[in-house]
């Protein structure tokens, strides 16, 4: 009994649908999102009509124009035309013949959003209208910014990640895998009057040379982005020299090595201000004894420096009686310690 119905029912169907096909002219549009910069056609067809196609026109209401306007009209006789000036943008994709009047838009810009209106005029019946909504998407711009925060106690921010002027808002996260719990995230966002939206992410900790050097990314997500974005960040935490340490590296040559952020810039100098050109080679932070000779005798400084600070250390060097001796200077509040490092007999210093 019921497919008895079922069979009535959709046979009615079939039979009314077809009917109303042959009759029910209509134009159809669609709701297109287009990333700025990109191309998109802006459909519209007419179907189911028999009657006289006498002309396509487009008219359209953007965020550039939003009073409503003719900007486009299809003739037979006369093919495509444009109307209150060109924008060669704009391309007929469709066909007269076809009854499609869709529209090709290249290099779609923000102000490009809005409604367009495909229009059919048809003999008898007069205009057909169907509107096609634009969304145009913008990709964020991405940035990072060190903020240069020098060692210390209290929390700062260590680096800002920005993505400006998305459509939609994009999604600004850190990524900061071992360093969780010392590090956080504040985020903010500002709307702008184009529709657009700035987001802006700190990563925040306190400065400490544990966290110094550590990579970390921002990543970035956002629907107008094909793909998201992934932007490495070294925290950076700066500071002055740390102590000086100078240590042996080979019998003649010295280093001086020191920690600090940015790197440190050494040089090397005698404290009676006099060098001994032939016998002392300096390179870097190294400092290597050529030959022995009683001119060598005196107090050599290392002096490590960068934008912070300087640290300096000191190596003292005495000949005498075939022997080299090298001794650490090491200044201690309230006293002066002198620490052998070395010495040699002079066979040993030969080139
Ligand atoms: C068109 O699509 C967009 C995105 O899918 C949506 O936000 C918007 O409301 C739609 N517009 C219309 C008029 O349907
Ligand atoms: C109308 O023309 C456009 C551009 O040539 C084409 O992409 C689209 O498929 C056509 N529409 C129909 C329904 O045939
Ligand atoms: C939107 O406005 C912001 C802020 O004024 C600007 O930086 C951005 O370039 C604008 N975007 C577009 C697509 O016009």
């Amino acid at each position: 009994m019921l497919s008895i119905y079922v069979c009535f029912y959709l046979c009615s169907c079939l039979l009314s649908c077809d009917f109303l096909s042959l009759t029910a002219l209509q134009v159809t549009g669609g709701n297109m999102t287009v990333v700025q910069g990109g191309t998109v056609v802006l459909p519209c067809k007419l179907t189911d009509t028999t009657e006289d196609l006498n002309q396509i026109s487009w008219q359209r209401k953007t965020k550039e124009r939003p009073r409503n306007e003719n900007f486009f009209t299809i003739v037979q006789q006369a093919g495509p035309k444009f109307v209150n000036g060109e924008d060669l943008r704009f391309k007929f994709v469709g066909s007269m013949s076809d009854l499609n009047g869709s529209l090709q838009l290249s290099s779609v810009t923000l102000l490009d959003e809005g409604i367009y209106t495909c229009i059919f005029t048809l003999f008898p019946s007069g205009n057909h209208i169907t509107e096609i909504p634009l969304n145009v998407l913008v990709p964020p711009v991405s940035s990072l910014k060190d903020n240069h925060p020098a060692l210390g106690k209290e929390e700062v921010s260590l680096g800002t990640c920005t993505a400006a002027a998305s459509k939609p808002p994009a999604q600004v996260k850190w990524v900061i895998g071992p360093l969780e719990g010392k590090v956080n995230a504040i985020t903010s966002s500002t709307k702008h009057d184009n529709d657009t939206t700035t987001t802006v992410s700190s990563l925040l900790g306190v400065p400490t040379r544990e966290i110094n050097q550590r990579l970390v990314h921002c990543v970035i997500t956002s629907a107008a982005l094909s793909k998201e974005e992934t932007l490495p960040f070294t925290i950076q935490v700066y500071f002055a020299p740390m102590e000086v340490i100078i240590h042996e590296r080979t019998k003649d040559t010295f280093e001086c090595v020191t920690e600090a952020n940015p790197n440190a810039d050494i040089t090397w100098s005698r404290s009676d201000n006099s060098w001994p050109q032939s016998a002392v080679r300096m390179e870097d932070a190294t400092l290597q004894f050529l030959s022995m000779t009683s001119n060598l005798n005196g107090l050599y400084q290392c002096e490590a420096s960068n934008t912070y600070g300087t640290k300096l250390g000191h190596l003292y060097v005495h000949v005498s009686s075939g022997e080299i001796r090298f001794d650490l200077v090491v200044v201690n509040v309230g006293w002066i310690e002198w620490v052998s490092v070395a010495s040699y007999t002079y066979g040993l210093l030969t080139r």
